[in-house]
């Protein structure tokens, strides 16, 4: 008989070798070191070079998901890409990244929940699979937010940075994937947004000028939203798994802001010991920052077989999603 668990088989992360530290940033724009250290924890992020975009962070991210998992791209079934920066608006750089795999069978789309993405994905594809969908996916996260920040604006431009992580997912018989939850509010939209670009706003010379075409964001109410949420989603998802917070062998929040992770882990009533961190090295990679983390835990030997991960995000939207895994 079918199994019905669906399990991760293996990570990966596509990481550029461009590094923008704080220091360099104290060049760009009225900001210092001290500063962007005490409010946000950051102390560099990464950052694509011209050759560089989605497709090629996804495609180094992929394969050695696809080697750990002992997946070859000719089995997966469906490819989920969750990002706010695309390789372009279409096609999906989830059909760009197929082609370049040569993983032929696989339906392929991308899927925009700001921050949350990876999380959206996991949850889609883990009920895809289990829904009958097929036995293999690949999900990514991956931005390019360097391209999308406006390097004037001293208030957004020190928190973001560039990346990719991927995941395959398989059916198996032991449990893998226990429960996720996934929320949002569309009220919040104006909180996080890029005004320009859509059908709203089509691009012009003026929107250009007026610098509309880069990230707008209303800091205090965020920093206020992802706190309560990160909580309110943790907790969620252990209630639907039936585990208690205690038996949570690692926390791998999005990596927004250490203020926030903080803040969030003191309510829940979790140790540092027990919150994976790396928002310093790499900044707010949104999409691709849950599963970065990810993989580096996993290659730092902090996330052993049998072991309880529980993934949280928020983010644009507003969203926010928690996944509980067995690994
Ligand atoms: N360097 C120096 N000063 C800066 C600065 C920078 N890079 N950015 C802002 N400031 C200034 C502000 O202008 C303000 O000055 P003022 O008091 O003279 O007006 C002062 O610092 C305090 O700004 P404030 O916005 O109150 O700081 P904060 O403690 O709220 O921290 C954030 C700002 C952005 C770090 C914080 O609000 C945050 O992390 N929010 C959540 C953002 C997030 O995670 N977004 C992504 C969601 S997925």
């Amino acid at each position: 008989m079918r199994s019905h668990c669906v399990k991760v088989l293996g990570t990966g992360s596509g990481i550029p070798e461009g590094r923008l530290t704080n220091n360099d940033l104290e060049k760009m724009v009225e900001t210092s070191d001290e500063w962007i250290t005490a409010r946000t924890g950051i102390k560099e992020r990464r950052i694509v070079k011209p050759h560089e975009s989605a497709a090629t962070l996804s495609l180094q991210a992929a394969w050695t998901a696809l080697e750990r998992a002992s997946v070859s791209p000719s089995e997966l079934d469906v490819i989920i890409v969750a990002t706010v920066t695309p390789e372009m608006p279409f096609p999906a750089t989830a059909c760009i990244l197929q082609d370049q795999l040569g993983a032929t069978k696989a339906a392929c789309f991308d899927l925009e929940a700001g921050c949350t993405g990876f999380v959206y994905a996991l949850s889609v594809a883990e009920k895809y699979l289990r829904g009958g969908g097929g036995e293999k996916a690949l999900i990514i996260g991956v931005e390019t937010l360097s391209r999308i920040v406006d390097w004037q604006d001293r208030s957004t431009c020190v928190l973001f940075g560039d990346g990719a992580g991927a995941a395959v997912l398989g059916i198996a018989d032991e449990p893998g994937v226990l429960a996720t939850y996934l929320g949002a509010d569309g009220r919040g939209g104006p909180l996080l947004e890029l005004p320009a670009g859509g059908s709203r706003i089509p691009p012009t010379s003026e929107t250009i000028e007026r610098r509309l075409h880069y990230i707008k964001m209303s800091g205090n109410e965020v920093f206020r939203f992802a706190v309560k949420i990160m909580e309110e989603a943790s907790r969620e998802v252990l209630r639907r798994a039936r585990v208690p917070i205690e038996d949570v062998d690692l926390f791998v929040p999005h990596q927004a802001n250490i203020r926030i992770i903080d803040s969030a882990a003191k309510r829940l009533g979790i140790p540092r010991d027990r919150i994976f961190l790396n928002v310093q090295k790499y900044g707010n990679t949104s999409s691709a920052s849950i599963p970065i983390a990810l993989n580096e835990a996993w290659e730092e030997n902090r996330i052993f077989a049998g072991d309880l991960v529980l993934l949280v995000g928020f983010g644009a939207g507003l969203t926010w999603g928690s996944a509980l895994i067995r690994w």
